[in-house]
């Protein structure tokens, strides 16, 4: 079975089984399944963090639970709870519709509602443990509901406990979001934002506006995944020591850093980016040219085993020249 159309980097890896599950019931009937055949599982949301570098041996299970339902709590909140299988985006802009607000500068991030707590989704300032609030999973060993709050999610920097400790243990079936109905925290500290608002002459923006800017940046420099197939950043932003960041920049006066205590996060995309990189194509492979942290599959044939190689080559290159190893962001299978 051709998992081609479920990963947004259009690989031609084939399942052993896939099935479509749209309740709970149907994903505990998949799962007896599986173990009576003993035969390993991989869930899919939206495919937007995966990459296929072979066939899977085992049932595929793509996930499309939906729904989407709300408990107004107080003058100016909500609780917002969407099924795993609802699109990030859609549900986004479902909550602007509402005018709820805290999500509007994740609008556009490609993947499912039940992926986003995996690797605490984030972008132009915002991540979604801002407004996280819980998410009932599925515990595999004894196919019971649990539910985890945002203290046990353990999110960091593009990470979670269902990353670390809990990975491959629970299925995220719903995820329930804090947000604003009036008095919005409106987020524009992030330069780009900032001058997308300035160049629209927009002075007191709203969270719809924020979400227009945010969907023009991203559609200005990110690769549309229904067009050229890719997964979004490919490499995490790699954090290193002050000390380390300060001799580099002896040697690299241009190189940029946030500082975070006594680490600072650098671009991984300047990084990849200076050892020449950017816009580089390999057979089937390319980095983006307008965002070189993004690998794409330029040709629409590119293998998952092409990919990976690719970006191997990525992580020895900037080793090579900063010291740095970059960290995959995209599950390898
Ligand atoms: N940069 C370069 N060259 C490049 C790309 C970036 O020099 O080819 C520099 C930019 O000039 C900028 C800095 O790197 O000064 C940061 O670039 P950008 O604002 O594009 O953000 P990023 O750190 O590269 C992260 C996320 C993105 C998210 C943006 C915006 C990670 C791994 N990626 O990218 O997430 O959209 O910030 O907040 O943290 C994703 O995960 O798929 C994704 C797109």
């Amino acid at each position: 079975f051709s998992l081609q159309p479920y990963n947004t980097f259009g690989v031609d890896a084939a399942a052993k089984y896939f099935i479509e599950i749209h309740s709970i019931e149907e994903l505990k009937e998949a799962l007896e399944f599986s173990n009576s055949q003993a035969l390993k599982v991989l869930f899919l949301g939206g495919g937007s963090n995966i990459l296929l570098t072979k066939d899977f041996d085992g049932l595929a299970v793509k996930l499309s639970l939906k729904g989407i339902h709300e408990d107004i709590i107080g003058e100016n909140e909500v609780l917002v709870t969407a099924k795993a299988g609802e699109n990030w985006h859609e549900f986004v802009m479902h909550c602007l519709k509402k005018n709820f607000g805290g999500l509007e500068n994740l609008s556009l991030i490609p993947g499912n509602v039940g992926t986003s707590p995996m690797q605490n989704i984030g972008a132009y300032g915002t991540e979604i443990k801002d407004t996280f609030v819980s998410c009932t999973v599925l515990n595999l060993e004894n196919l019971q509901l649990e539910s985890f709050n945002l203290e046990q999610c353990k999110f960091g920097y593009r990470d979670s406990v269902f990353k670390q400790e809990g990975k491959g243990k629970y299925v995220i079936l719903e995820v329930t979001f804090k947000l604003t109905r009036k008095a919005h925290k409106i987020k524009t500290e992030y330069g780009a934002i900032k001058s997308e608002l300035e160049n629209s002459g927009i002075k007191n923006p709203t969270i719809q506006d924020v979400s227009n800017a945010v969907i023009h940046i991203r559609q200005s420099k990110l690769p549309d995944p229904k067009e050229i197939g890719n997964a979004g950043s490919f490499f995490k932003n790699p954090t290193i020591v002050l000390t380390q960041f300060e001799e580099l920049q002896q040697e690299f006066p241009a190189i940029q850093g946030y500082l975070n205590g006594d680490f600072v996060k650098v671009p991984a995309g300047w990084l990849i980016e200076q050892c020449g990189w950017k816009g580089k194509q390999i057979g089937n492979v390319a980095s983006h040219k307008l965002q070189s942290l993004v690998i794409i599959n330029a040709t629409g044939k590119a293998t998952g085993k092409e990919i990976f190689d690719f970006s191997t080559e990525i992580i020895n290159s900037v080793k090579e020249k900063f010291g740095i190893e970059l960290e995959r962001e995209v599950n390898i299978i």
